[in-house]
This record gives structure tokens, sequence and C-alpha cells, in this order.
């Protein structure tokens, strides 16, 4: 019989290239999907594979609503991705967050441990949860201290807690996945790869005149939503349930992405891009780089794309939608 998944977050970025995955892995996969006003946008992402996925409306505040879907799956696989997945605005919608990636998490983990206690369960854990948390040689690691610098890796961290606390309590196989930041043509356009992408493109097309940025010196370890899917799944076929630092190891300032973005338009971005205080964050994350050594050693996971080749596959999908 084929096997069964379960996916909260489904139709956003990674709920749709995770299920068009392990379609591909001859899974049977089923989605949370939460009701918002705009009927029209809500499953863009999964159009592709929209004939081949059992979607119901759903929310993980509302575990009556997540059981029924979830006894409809009768799942092998949990994969929970749903959350509120914005940094910067966890800090004006900060008990909303809490709520989605604390509170929301720990129902669809412990509606799993109660009623199918074999599911093996995925929480999406955050490169977000280290905060300004660096090992000695620059990178972090499944061992670094996590010190979480927003409501959104405060409330991620509870949930990575949860996870490892049920796995020890009650011998659930559950695990987390710590991914670092992933984009994808996909990638919603108030994140800072999209929004520098599809604003250059603007530019470049005569459309727009300037792109208003926050902290540009930041840095961030990008890999490619694709790849880090791969990883999702994989952390689930391990022997054993444990936790995973999904990452390139290689790492970029925004002003680096903008200088490359509007480069490869034959633009300079020192002539477009200006600071608004209005996207700064009140704690940054000043900089992040991931070792996933465990990850590659013991589950022989390598991401596939470069830097370069993720940035050209955004240009190109921006560039045949403006
Ligand atoms: N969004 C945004 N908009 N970020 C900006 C801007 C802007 O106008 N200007 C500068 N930045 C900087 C942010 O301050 C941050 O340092 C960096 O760009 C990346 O911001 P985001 O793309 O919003 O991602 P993030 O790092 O905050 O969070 C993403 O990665 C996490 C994993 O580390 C999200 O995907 C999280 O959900 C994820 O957990």
């Amino acid at each position: 019989m084929a096997p069964r998944a379960f996916i909260t977050g489904i139709a956003g970025q990674d709920g749709s290239y995770l299920a068009a995955y392990l379609l591909s892995q001859g899974y049977e996969v089923f989605g949370l999907i939460r009701r918002n006003s705009i009927t029209e946008h809500q499953q863009t992402r999964l159009e592709s594979i929209a004939q081949h996925v059992h979607t119901e409306y759903g929310d993980v505040l509302d575990p009556s609503s997540v059981y029924r879907v979830m006894a409809r799956a009768r799942p092998d696989e949990v994969y929970n991705l749903a959350a509120q997945s914005h940094v910067r605005i966890s800090f004006d919608v900060p008990h909303l967050t809490i709520q989605i990636n604390a509170l929301g998490a720990f129902n669809v983990l412990d509606l799993t441990r109660t009623h199918f206690p074999n599911a093996k369960f995925y929480q999406a854990s955050s490169s977000e949860m280290f905060g300004n948390s660096v090992d000695a040689d620059g990178k972090q690691r499944e061992t670094t201290v996590m010190t979480p610098a927003s409501p959104y890796g405060c409330a991620k961290l509870f949930a990575y807690s949860s996870v490892r606390n049920h796995r020890r309590a009650f011998g659930m196989f559950a695990s987390n996945g710590i991914l670092f930041n992933h984009e994808s043509p996909r990638r919603a356009s108030n994140f800072v790869t999209s929004k520098v992408i599809r604003n250059a493109v603007l530019i470049k097309r005569g459309k727009a005149r300037q792109l208003e940025l926050g902290n540009m010196d930041s840095q961030r370890d990008w890999g490619h939503s694709k790849d880090y899917v791969r990883a999702m799944h994989m952390i689930l076929q391990h022997n054993v349930a444990d936790d995973f630092v999904v990452s390139t190891g290689v790492t970029h300032s925004i002003r680096e992405l903008c200088d490359i973005v509007f480069r490869k338009l034959g633009l300079d971005y020192r002539d477009y891009v200006v600071q608004n205080e209005k996207y700064m964050r009140p704690e940054e994350l000043r900089y992040l780089c991931g070792d996933c050594t465990k990850a590659t050693t013991t589950l022989g996971w390598r991401p596939e794309y470069s830097f370069d080749q993720l940035i050209d596959e955004m240009l190109e999908a921006a560039l045949a939608q403006t």
C-alpha cells in the first residue's frame, strides 16, 4: 500500500514542493489549508498537483479540524510546516505568532502522539532559534546554544523543545529539521530574496524607480526549497528520530544579494536601493551560516542548487511574470 503523508501548511512554498516530491515517491498526500478571504490565490502553488493531493480546510489552532483531516489521512508521516513564517511581522503580531508556531505545533504533535502513535513526525524548526549565537568557527550547528532574537524564534524554540520532549518522554518518532533560509520562485514577495529580485525586475522594466529595504548588512545562508524538502523526507527515513541542521554553509549579506541581482540585470543597485526604518527589526539576527555535516554524513543529504543557480531560477521566473 502507498505510504500516506499529512502536511500542515501544504499551500506554502515548502508544503507545495514537499507534496510534489512525496507524490513522486509514491505517497498518498493529504494537507491542511487555512482559509483566508481571497479564495482565488489560496492554492496557486498547488495548481500543478491539485488533482493528486487531498486538501481540506483546517487550522493548527483548531485541533478538531486537524484531527478531522488526520483521521481521513491515517498518516504514516506527519509534516508540520504551518506557521506565521515572517520574522519581522512576528514583532507586530507576537501573540498570534506564538499561538500558531508554538501552540499550533504542539497541537499537531500531541494529536499525532495520541491518535497515530506509529506515525513519524517532522517539525519545521528554524535557524532563527539560534539568534545571535555563533560557534567559534563562525558556524551554527545542532549543538550551538539557542538564544532566539524574535517572537518567531522564541515560538519555534518551544515547538523544537516539545518535539524533543515527546521523543524522550513517549518514545515518539519525532524529529526536527533546523532549516536555514530557503527560497524559490514560490517565495512570497515580502521575504528579502523575492523582494529584491521582483523589484529589480520592475526597475529594469521601467515600472519602479526605487527599492526600499531594511538592514543590508545582515548575512544569510540561502538554499533552495526543493533541496530542503528532500532533506525533510530523508530525516523521517532515518532509522532513529533526531535533529538535523539543513543549510548550504555559504553566506551572503543582503548588500551582496542586491549587488549580484542588479548586476545580472545590467544595473548598479546603489542607484536604486534605499534604506527605510520601516523594514528594520527591533532585534536583528546579524549572521547565519550553517554547518550541515551531520545531515551530510548521517543522511547522505547535500544541496544540489548553488546560490547562483537559485538566484538565476528566481530571476527567470520574475522576468517571465513581469
Ligand atoms: N523581509 C525583509 N524585507 N527582510 C529584509 C529587508 C526587507 O525589506 N531588508 C533587509 N532585510 C533583511 C532582514 O532584516 C534579515 O536580516 C534578512 O534580510 C532576511 O530576511 P527574510 O528574507 O525576511 O528572512 P528571515 O531570515 O527573517 O527568515 C526566514 O528564514 C528563517 C530561517 O532562518 C524565514 O523563512 C523564516 O520563516 C525562517 O525560519
